[in-house]
Protein backbone atom coordinates (compact mmCIF):
# COMPACT_ATOMS: atom_id res chain seq x y z
CA UNK A 1 0.00 0.00 0.00
CA UNK A 2 1.72 3.29 -0.95
CA UNK A 3 0.76 6.14 1.36
CA UNK A 4 -0.23 9.76 -0.13
CA UNK A 5 0.21 12.68 1.75
CA UNK A 6 -2.60 15.32 0.62
CA UNK A 7 -3.25 19.12 1.80
CA UNK A 8 -6.57 20.13 4.21
CA UNK A 9 -7.73 23.52 2.32
CA UNK A 10 -7.91 24.81 -1.11
CA UNK A 11 -5.88 22.19 -2.69
CA UNK A 12 -7.78 18.79 -1.66
CA UNK A 13 -10.50 18.90 -4.29
CA UNK A 14 -8.19 19.04 -7.45
CA UNK A 15 -6.07 16.79 -5.95
CA UNK A 16 -8.73 13.96 -5.44
CA UNK A 17 -10.04 15.14 -8.88
CA UNK A 18 -6.78 14.25 -10.37
CA UNK A 19 -6.46 11.03 -7.94
CA UNK A 20 -9.94 10.05 -8.99
CA UNK A 21 -9.11 10.47 -12.76
CA UNK A 22 -5.87 8.49 -12.45
CA UNK A 23 -8.30 5.42 -11.16
CA UNK A 24 -7.84 6.33 -6.97
CA UNK A 25 -10.97 6.44 -5.68
CA UNK A 26 -11.83 6.66 -2.05
CA UNK A 27 -15.18 5.21 -0.12
CA UNK A 28 -15.74 8.43 1.69
CA UNK A 29 -15.97 11.90 0.43
CA UNK A 30 -12.50 13.15 2.56
CA UNK A 31 -13.30 16.88 2.64
CA UNK A 32 -16.07 16.72 4.88
CA UNK A 33 -14.73 13.97 6.91
CA UNK A 34 -13.10 14.65 10.23
CA UNK A 35 -10.87 11.55 9.78
CA UNK A 36 -7.07 11.66 8.86
CA UNK A 37 -6.37 8.67 7.30
CA UNK A 38 -8.26 7.00 4.19
CA UNK A 39 -7.97 3.55 2.40
CA UNK A 40 -8.51 3.73 -1.71
CA UNK A 41 -11.15 1.23 -2.75
CA UNK A 42 -8.93 -1.08 -3.68
CA UNK A 43 -6.48 -1.01 -1.01
CA UNK A 44 -3.55 0.27 -3.08
CA UNK A 45 -3.15 3.51 -1.48
CA UNK A 46 -3.96 5.06 1.62
CA UNK A 47 -4.34 9.24 2.01
CA UNK A 48 -3.14 10.80 4.41
CA UNK A 49 -4.59 14.55 5.32
CA UNK A 50 -1.72 16.73 6.63
CA UNK A 51 -1.65 20.59 6.60
CA UNK A 52 0.04 22.02 3.20
CA UNK A 53 3.33 23.11 4.96
CA UNK A 54 4.00 19.62 6.26
CA UNK A 55 3.45 17.72 3.69
CA UNK A 56 7.19 17.51 2.27
CA UNK A 57 7.92 16.46 5.83
CA UNK A 58 5.80 13.25 5.71
CA UNK A 59 7.22 12.47 2.65
CA UNK A 60 10.71 13.13 3.56
CA UNK A 61 11.17 11.21 6.24
CA UNK A 62 8.99 8.33 4.74
CA UNK A 63 6.22 8.52 6.39
CA UNK A 64 4.51 9.34 3.37
CA UNK A 65 5.39 7.84 0.37
CA UNK A 66 4.30 10.39 -1.84
CA UNK A 67 2.37 13.68 -1.55
CA UNK A 68 0.73 16.84 -3.33
CA UNK A 69 1.63 19.70 -2.40
CA UNK A 70 2.57 23.65 -4.04
CA UNK A 71 6.15 24.05 -5.00
CA UNK A 72 5.79 27.47 -2.71
CA UNK A 73 5.29 25.22 0.62
CA UNK A 74 8.58 22.47 -0.98
CA UNK A 75 10.82 25.22 -1.50
CA UNK A 76 10.08 27.05 2.31
CA UNK A 77 10.20 23.42 3.88
CA UNK A 78 13.85 22.73 2.31
CA UNK A 79 13.01 19.00 2.63
CA UNK A 80 14.56 16.91 0.19
CA UNK A 81 12.12 15.20 -2.23
CA UNK A 82 11.73 13.88 -5.62
CA UNK A 83 9.56 16.19 -7.29
CA UNK A 84 8.81 13.97 -10.72
CA UNK A 85 5.80 16.18 -11.58
CA UNK A 86 4.17 19.46 -12.44
CA UNK A 87 0.72 18.53 -11.55
CA UNK A 88 -0.59 21.70 -13.81
CA UNK A 89 -3.34 23.08 -11.20
CA UNK A 90 -2.75 25.67 -7.96
CA UNK A 91 -1.17 28.31 -9.97
CA UNK A 92 0.63 31.01 -7.87
CA UNK A 93 3.58 33.58 -7.31
CA UNK A 94 5.56 33.89 -4.63
CA UNK A 95 6.29 37.29 -4.44
CA UNK A 96 7.73 40.73 -2.66
CA UNK A 97 5.00 43.49 -2.26
CA UNK A 98 4.29 46.45 -0.71
CA UNK A 99 2.12 49.80 -0.22
CA UNK A 100 0.94 51.07 -3.76
CA UNK A 101 3.81 53.76 -4.60
CA UNK A 102 6.38 52.37 -2.96
CA UNK A 103 6.93 49.38 -5.09
CA UNK A 104 9.38 50.35 -7.30
CA UNK A 105 12.14 47.78 -7.12
CA UNK A 106 15.11 46.89 -5.87
CA UNK A 107 17.12 50.47 -5.77
CA UNK A 108 14.34 52.42 -3.83
CA UNK A 109 14.26 49.45 -1.59
CA UNK A 110 18.53 48.88 -1.13
CA UNK A 111 18.05 53.30 -0.32
CA UNK A 112 15.16 53.30 2.16
CA UNK A 113 16.58 51.81 5.47
CA UNK A 114 19.47 49.74 6.60
CA UNK A 115 17.19 46.87 7.16
CA UNK A 116 13.92 46.57 5.50
CA UNK A 117 11.13 44.32 8.05
CA UNK A 118 9.13 41.71 6.04
CA UNK A 119 6.56 39.96 7.21
CA UNK A 120 5.83 36.52 5.68
CA UNK A 121 4.90 32.81 6.00
CA UNK A 122 8.23 31.90 3.88
CA UNK A 123 10.98 32.93 6.22
CA UNK A 124 13.57 30.90 4.00
CA UNK A 125 12.30 32.00 1.09
CA UNK A 126 12.56 35.56 1.95
CA UNK A 127 15.81 35.61 3.74
CA UNK A 128 17.38 33.62 1.01
CA UNK A 129 16.17 36.32 -1.92
CA UNK A 130 17.34 39.74 0.65
CA UNK A 131 20.68 37.75 1.11
CA UNK A 132 20.93 36.94 -2.69
CA UNK A 133 20.46 40.98 -3.10
CA UNK A 134 22.96 41.47 -0.19
CA UNK A 135 19.90 43.73 1.67
CA UNK A 136 20.03 43.15 4.86
CA UNK A 137 16.42 41.92 6.33
CA UNK A 138 14.72 41.40 9.36
CA UNK A 139 11.95 38.50 9.30
CA UNK A 140 8.73 38.91 10.74
CA UNK A 141 6.97 35.13 10.64
CA UNK A 142 3.29 35.17 10.26
CA UNK A 143 1.10 32.72 9.53
CA UNK A 144 -1.81 33.87 7.82
CA UNK A 145 -3.45 37.56 6.48
CA UNK A 146 0.02 38.66 5.83
CA UNK A 147 -1.40 41.61 3.75
CA UNK A 148 -2.26 43.43 7.21
CA UNK A 149 1.31 43.99 8.34
CA UNK A 150 2.17 46.57 5.80
CA UNK A 151 -0.92 48.90 6.26
CA UNK A 152 -0.61 49.21 10.08
CA UNK A 153 3.21 49.77 10.20
CA UNK A 154 4.08 46.14 11.51
CA UNK A 155 6.63 45.72 7.93
CA UNK A 156 7.79 47.44 5.56
CA UNK A 157 7.51 44.75 2.66
CA UNK A 158 5.09 41.29 2.81
CA UNK A 159 6.56 37.95 0.81
CA UNK A 160 3.61 36.30 0.00
CA UNK A 161 1.63 34.19 -2.27
CA UNK A 162 -0.25 35.62 -5.11
CA UNK A 163 -3.12 33.68 -7.10
CA UNK A 164 -5.78 36.35 -8.85
CA UNK A 165 -4.03 39.28 -6.99
CA UNK A 166 -6.88 40.56 -5.22
CA UNK A 167 -6.02 40.14 -1.84
CA UNK A 168 -3.36 42.77 -3.02
CA UNK A 169 -5.65 44.69 -4.76
CA UNK A 170 -8.35 45.09 -2.42
CA UNK A 171 -5.42 46.14 0.58
CA UNK A 172 -3.71 48.95 -1.49
CA UNK A 173 -0.72 46.88 -2.11
CA UNK A 174 1.31 45.99 -5.67
CA UNK A 175 4.31 43.27 -6.53
CA UNK A 176 7.54 44.75 -6.11
CA UNK A 177 9.10 41.64 -7.86
CA UNK A 178 8.18 38.28 -8.69
CA UNK A 179 10.65 36.04 -6.41
CA UNK A 180 9.19 32.50 -7.87
CA UNK A 181 6.16 30.85 -9.62
CA UNK A 182 4.42 28.47 -8.45
CA UNK A 183 2.21 25.10 -8.72
CA UNK A 184 1.14 21.57 -7.13
CA UNK A 185 3.92 19.40 -7.13
CA UNK A 186 3.80 15.23 -6.59
CA UNK A 187 6.39 14.59 -4.04
CA UNK A 188 7.98 11.07 -3.74
CA UNK A 189 9.95 9.84 -0.97
CA UNK A 190 13.91 9.11 -2.04
CA UNK A 191 14.10 5.69 -0.22
CA UNK A 192 10.86 4.78 -1.96
CA UNK A 193 11.57 5.70 -5.37
CA UNK A 194 14.16 2.62 -4.89
CA UNK A 195 12.54 0.08 -2.56
CA UNK A 196 9.00 0.47 -3.93
CA UNK A 197 9.86 1.58 -7.57
CA UNK A 198 7.36 -0.81 -9.52
CA UNK A 199 4.09 0.90 -7.23
CA UNK A 200 5.82 4.23 -7.23
CA UNK A 201 6.40 4.32 -11.27
CA UNK A 202 2.97 3.35 -11.38
CA UNK A 203 1.72 5.90 -9.63
CA UNK A 204 3.54 8.80 -11.62
CA UNK A 205 2.90 7.23 -14.87
CA UNK A 206 -1.48 7.10 -13.71
CA UNK A 207 -0.68 11.00 -12.93
CA UNK A 208 1.09 11.48 -15.83
CA UNK A 209 -1.36 10.35 -18.36
CA UNK A 210 -4.22 12.27 -16.71
CA UNK A 211 -2.10 15.84 -16.45
CA UNK A 212 -1.81 15.37 -20.15
C1 LIG B 1 -3.31 33.27 0.42
C2 LIG B 1 -2.16 34.24 0.39
C3 LIG B 1 -2.84 35.53 0.06
C4 LIG B 1 -4.00 35.11 -0.82
C5 LIG B 1 -3.65 35.37 -2.25
O1 LIG B 1 -3.92 33.38 1.66
O2 LIG B 1 -1.45 34.24 1.59
O3 LIG B 1 -3.30 36.16 1.23
O4 LIG B 1 -4.18 33.71 -0.62
O5 LIG B 1 -4.72 35.05 -3.10
P1 LIG B 1 -5.26 36.07 -4.21
O6 LIG B 1 -4.06 36.59 -4.94
O7 LIG B 1 -6.13 35.22 -5.09
O8 LIG B 1 -6.03 37.14 -3.51
P2 LIG B 1 -4.92 32.29 2.23
O9 LIG B 1 -6.23 32.38 1.55
O10 LIG B 1 -4.28 30.96 2.15
O11 LIG B 1 -5.12 32.77 3.70
P3 LIG B 1 -4.12 33.29 4.82
O12 LIG B 1 -4.16 34.78 4.74
O13 LIG B 1 -4.67 32.76 6.07
O14 LIG B 1 -2.73 32.75 4.53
Amino acid sequence: MLVIALCKGRFLEPSLDLLRQAGIRFPEDLASSRKLIFNSDDQDFRAVLVKPADVATYVEYGAADAGIAGRDVVLESRADVLQPLDLKFGYCKIAVAGVNGTGEGKSRERDSKPTIRVATKYPHITMDYYNARGIPVEIIPLSGSIELAPLIGLADRIVDLVETGRTLKDNGLEIVEVITDSSARLLINRAGYQTKRDEVLRLIQALEKVIR
